[in-house]
């Protein structure tokens, strides 16, 4: 077992708290098996419940996971309309079991040009899991990390032009009390399926000191084993957070 391996495993700090994850490479899925795209992001469903199964079954406090970005509204007219229908469908069947298994459930991202129909479901869903604890489940839907920076920012300028904060004030407190997840820990572990490796303006400002995980893995082949992979890979990691990797190890062996 390496060094850095070992200090992990006595420090007990094994496991990610939080994890965030792009679903990426369905529309591939379908393809290799000359499916419409749509086929790929129902699979992907399934490889959604599995890994919430994985998180609780960890207790792994907060996962978060990319399904709609705020450039996907570029696709064809018709995947975005299916897209919605399969988000609507998805969150009708699985509330109540998520619910039994304590599962808090989120959507962070601009739901006001979803249709209202789905407006409403999300609330219902945020609301009747409000008050669960074993994992925050968050999907970010028409979410950009860019959308996210900037609504804070523009909260601060009103609180700056309503009197209430200096400009002075504004620190970096400030500013990430007012993104989205602001109450989690920030993600430890960052997974992007599907081969490509970029962030694709997911959760920009709160993946500062995230580990990265990427594998060419299909996200609807993603499965239990691969999950572990990634796990795997993140115990392995040393995390500096910008000091020397032997103040780290010094902190460790104790
Ligand atoms: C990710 O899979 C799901 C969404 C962006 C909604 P893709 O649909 O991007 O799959 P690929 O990248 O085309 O294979
Ligand atoms: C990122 O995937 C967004 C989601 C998984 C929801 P994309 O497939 O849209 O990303 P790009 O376009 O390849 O960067
Ligand atoms: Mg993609």
């Amino acid at each position: 077992m390496p060094e850095s391996k070992q200090a992990n495993v006595r420090q007990g700090n094994t496991l990610p708290r939080h994890v965030a994850i792009i679903m990426d490479g369905n529309g591939r899925w379908a393809k290799q098996r000359h499916l419409p795209r749509i086929a790929g992001h129902r699979a992907g469903v399934k490889s959604v419940r599995r890994v919430v199964e994985q998180c609780i079954d960890k207790r792994i406090r907060a996962l978060t996971v990319f399904a709609f970005s705020t450039e996907n509204w570029r696709r064809p007219q018709k995947e975005v309309g299916l897209l919605m229908e399969l988000f609507l469908n998805a969150l009708e069947r699985e509330v109540k079991k998520l619910h039994q298994h304590d599962v808090q459930m989120r959507i962070i991202g601009d739901r006001s040009r979803f249709p209202a129909q789905l407006q409403r479901r999300i609330e219902e869903a945020e609301q009747y899991t409000a008050s669960n604890t074993a994992l925050t489940f968050t999907i970010a839907a028409n979410y950009g990390g860019r959308w996210d920076i900037t609504r804070a920012a523009r909260e601060l300028g009103r609180a700056v032009a309503s009197g209430e904060l200096d400009a002075d004030d504004i620190s970096e407190n400030a500013l990430q009390s007012r993104l989205a997840l602001a109450d989690l820990p920030e993600p430890d572990l960052f997974i992007r399926t599907g081969g490509e490796q970029r962030i694709s303006n997911f959760l920009l400002w709160q993946l500062a000191y995230t580990e990265f995980y990427f594998t060419d893995t299909l996200w609807p082949d993603f499965g239990k084993e691969s999950f572990a992979e990634a796990l795997e890979s993140f115990s392995s990691r040393q995390r500096r957070f910008g000091r020397t990797s032997e103040q780290v190890e010094k902190e460790k062996v104790v």
